[in-house]
């Protein structure tokens, strides 16, 4: 019988499950960094570091539950409502330091509003919302916008700031620090745009690019920003195959070599097994299953399996 994969190289968590151990963050990074030209790799490397480097203090800095690592985000016992209708209906699931979480559901369920609660856009009528171990529910825009240094989101469109070019939306969080020269702010900026895949369009406005490419943009902006966490909501979607792929692979590198946590909203099947360590499915405004993939694969709930498979006839593997 075959031997199970070492344990050496993961740790337990909250609910026995198994993370993988933190690789040595310049290790790590240099496959990310090897697109960057060589003029900015060097400073490149050296954000990524001190961001993976932040990440990991930050995922061991959430305070454990029961001696194991507790969630760096929740949802418990969530409930919201926009007049009569009601979206989420006491919506509990988790997500560890440093895991990725996929919200799959069907359109109007409430997914988008779930990604809104976390940034503090919409308040929950009842529940508890934590975040890197802290009860947000109750927080002030103040407070939030502390939150929102740490969590940050890639929507849809980009919600990039349309009148200023792609450069200086990637420079704009470089530059609320403070800290940095800028020719430091200028290498980065460009290395980020060559990590996404949109290398050489600094000058272009966001009008000018593509869906694909202003989600990209986002990305690298969001990277700027050095988070602890990253919510993409739908990050594959209304682009073309090869695209949705770079970006999919892009979340997948992003996730293991910086140790961020996330939460993907996705329609897209593949992408979620590849890259989920936990599902949660949202159906009737309840979380209908929450767990691993093989879990819900081996789930024999109707529902969930009837998701699945219509999934199925649209994109046949
Ligand atoms: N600010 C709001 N005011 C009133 N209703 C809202 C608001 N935001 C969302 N809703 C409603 O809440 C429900 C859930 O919306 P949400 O955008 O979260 O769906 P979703 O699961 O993200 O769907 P999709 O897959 O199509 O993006 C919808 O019926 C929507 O109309
Ligand atoms: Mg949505």
């Amino acid at each position: 019988m075959a031997e199970p994969e070492s344990k050496l190289n993961q740790r337990e968590t909250d609910n026995g499950q198994t993370l993988p151990q933190e690789a040595t963050p310049s290790d790590a990074m240099s496959d990310l960094v090897s697109e960057v030209s060589p003029a900015a790799q060097e400073t490149v490397q050296e954000f990524m570091d001190v961001a993976a480097q932040q990440n990991v203090a930050a995922n061991e800095a959430v305070p454990d539950r029961r001696n194991r690592p507790g969630p760096y985000i929740a949802f418990d016992h969530v409930f919201k409502a926009f007049a009569d209708l009601v979206v989420l209906e006491d919506v509990s699931f988790s997500v560890l330091p440093g895991e990725t979480l996929c919200i799959l559901g069907r359109s109007g369920v409430g997914k988008s509003v779930a990604l809104k609660i976390l940034m503090g856009f919409l308040k929950p009528d009842s529940g508890r919302i934590l975040v890197a171990g802290e009860d947000i529910s109750h927080f002030t825009e103040r407070e939030m916008q502390a939150v929102r240094n740490k969590v940050t989101m890639v929507f849809q469109n980009g919600a990039l700031f349309d009148s200023i070019t792609v450069g200086e939306n990637v420079a704009f969080p470089l530059r609320e620090r403070h800290d940095l020269a800028e020719d430091q702010i200028q290498h980065i900026v460009t290395g980020m745009l060559e990590m996404v895949g949109v290398a050489g369009m600094e000058g272009l406005l966001p009008s000018d690019l593509s869906t694909g490419m202003k989600r990209s943009v986002a990305i690298a902006r969001a990277l700027a920003s050095q988070p602890e966490a990253i919510l993409y909501d739908e990050p594959t979607t209304m682009v073309d195959p090869l695209m949705g792929h770079l970006l999919a692979e892009l979340i997948t590198r992003l996730k293991t070599q910086l140790h961020l946590t996330s939460i993907v909203v996705t329609h897209d099947m593949r992408f979620a097994r590849k890259l989920a360590d936990r599902i949660v499915f949202l159906h009737q405004g309840a979380a209908r299953f929450f767990g691993t993939v093989e879990e819900m694969d081996r789930s024999d709930d109707p529902v969930l399996r009837e998701f699945l498979e219509m999934d199925e006839l649209v994109l046949p593997v």
